[in-house]
């Protein structure tokens, strides 16, 4: 196999770097390690927008091809974008995506929905017309949209371009689904186009950074954005199988799964890790503007995996999960930081709700397979998928494997000490 060579990493040990796709029956043993370089992170629909900690499409196509069958049910408790659903879907797998971010199940409902190419280029040609007939006046102040600090997230100017172009995909003949394309479309350009720091997972404003944002921007790059996403919405949808089900239930959580015992074949996914990113708060303003969100995004916070919206009443005292190398460590992070040791407490617990769940929703013999990296938490070492394993075979899984994925490249640029380097890739057998 041509695409697969040996190399040493920075840290000299032994790595199987794989180029693109990975074939289906790569030898995997405890502890290997890989390098997959990825061609496809904006194969068709994969690409219509940025999201932190997304998989690259050739892991979620490899583990499904590995451990299922066509026509099987696959489940991703963790759907973010919903690349495991894509590919899925591609590999003629059903699925369920099940995320508690509203946002995230918009884009990934999107990202599943074949749309007929004549309604396409038809709104298409709409939404650039009214792009060259633009003009501020057309905007009333009543138009414009009402969240917290607007004015100082978005120019004036480019307030009202957005609002315009909104209004303009509302007001589109045709049906919904379309239009959510083109919501989808408008939502890539928001972060650009917006006073926040392009590169940093959280929305925020950095003034040295200096950010300039000219009038006619967010016009000009709803218009780019149209031109290279079409195209991929109209190959996906040449390529869409029929007789495939995707669904991303609104009334389902990692924790509390509502299939009946036994439904899926293979769960896949990359849960959150602790304290690494704020979801709610990375696309905050796409939620204002999709209307996913008003004021306060705290209530959605508090149900993620891994949340920092904790109460004090809860560490006061340092609580132990029952592993004992991760009671260490959180006992070691509760001497300096007890909010920051509940933080990760409550992660392992939620986790362990979590593999319960899947469990029981997993027929027998099926796998769940976890991406998941290291923390670092006060200076100290939290390695999530070490701890996670006893705590799956508490569950009742068996741990068949786990190898390493050395990580190349991020969406977000991180403090160089808290770079995680490697996500590991637990099999879990039921
Ligand atoms: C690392 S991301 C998953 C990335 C995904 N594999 C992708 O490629 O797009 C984790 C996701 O978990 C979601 N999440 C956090 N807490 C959750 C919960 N309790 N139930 C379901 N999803 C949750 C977050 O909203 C986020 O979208």
């Amino acid at each position: 196999m041509d695409n697969i060579t040996k190399i040493l990493n920075d840290f000299g040990e032994s790595v199987v770097r794989v180029e693109g796709d990975i074939p289906v029956d790569l030898p995997a043993r405890d502890g290997d390690r890989f390098l997959f370089i990825s061609h496809d992170q904006g194969f068709l629909t994969h690409g219509l927008h940025k999201y932190p900690a997304k998989f690259f499409p050739e892991l979620p196509r490899w583990l499904i091809k590995r451990y299922s069958q066509e026509n099987d049910q696959v489940l991703d408790p963790f759907a973010d974008s919903g690349t495991t659903n894509v590919e899925a879907l591609l590999s003629r797998r059903n699925s369920v995506g099940i995320d508690v971010d509203p946002f995230s199940r918009f884009i990934s409902s999107v990202k599943v929905t074949p749309l007929v190419e004549k309604e396409l280029r038809s709104a298409q040609k709409t939404l650039l017309e009214a792009i060259l007939n633009y003009r501020p006046s057309l905007i009333a102040e009543s138009d414009l949209p009402d969240f917290p600090y607007r004015d100082n997230w978005f120019n004036k100017e480019i307030l009202l371009e957005l609002t315009y172009l909104k209004k303009q995909i509302q007001s589109l003949d045709t049906n919904d689904a379309v239009k959510n394309f083109f919501k989808v479309c408008f939502s890539s350009i928001l972060r650009s186009v917006s006073n926040a720091d392009d590169n940093c997972t959280r929305t925020v404003i950095r003034k040295k950074l200096n950010k300039l944002v000219r009038p006619s921007d967010a016009l000009n790059r709803f218009a780019k954005a149209l031109h290279t996403k079409v195209p991929k919405m109209i190959a996906f949808s040449q390529e869409y199988p029929s007789g495939i089900t995707v669904d991303f239930p609104d009334d389902m959580d990692a924790r509390n799964i509502k299939y009946e015992a036994n439904y899926f074949d293979l769960a896949v996914t990359s849960p959150p890790y602790v304290n690494a990113v704020d979801y709610p708060r990375t696309h905050q303003l796409e939620m204002y503007w999709l209307g996913f969100a008003q004021n306060s995004l705290t209530a959605l916070k508090k149900r993620n995996v891994g949340t920092e919206s904790v109460s004090a009443s809860h560490y006061k005292t340092c609580h132990e999960i029952g592993v004992p190398e991760a009671d260490k460590v959180i006992a070691n992070i509760f001497e300096i930081d007890p909010r920051r040791a509940f933080i990760a407490y409550k992660y392992l617990e939620d986790m362990w709700k979590n593999l319960i769940e899947v469990h029981k929703v997993l027929r027998e013999g099926g796998r769940y397979v976890i991406v998941v990296g290291n923390n670092r938490i006060r200076g100290h070492l939290f390695e999530n998928w070490k701890y996670l394993m006893p705590i799956a075979e508490e569950v009742g899984f068996e741990v068949e494997t786990y190898f390493g994925s050395e990580i190349i490249k991020h969406y977000v640029k991180m403090p160089r000490k808290e770079r995680i380097h490697t996500d590991w890739i637990i099999v879990l057998k039921k």
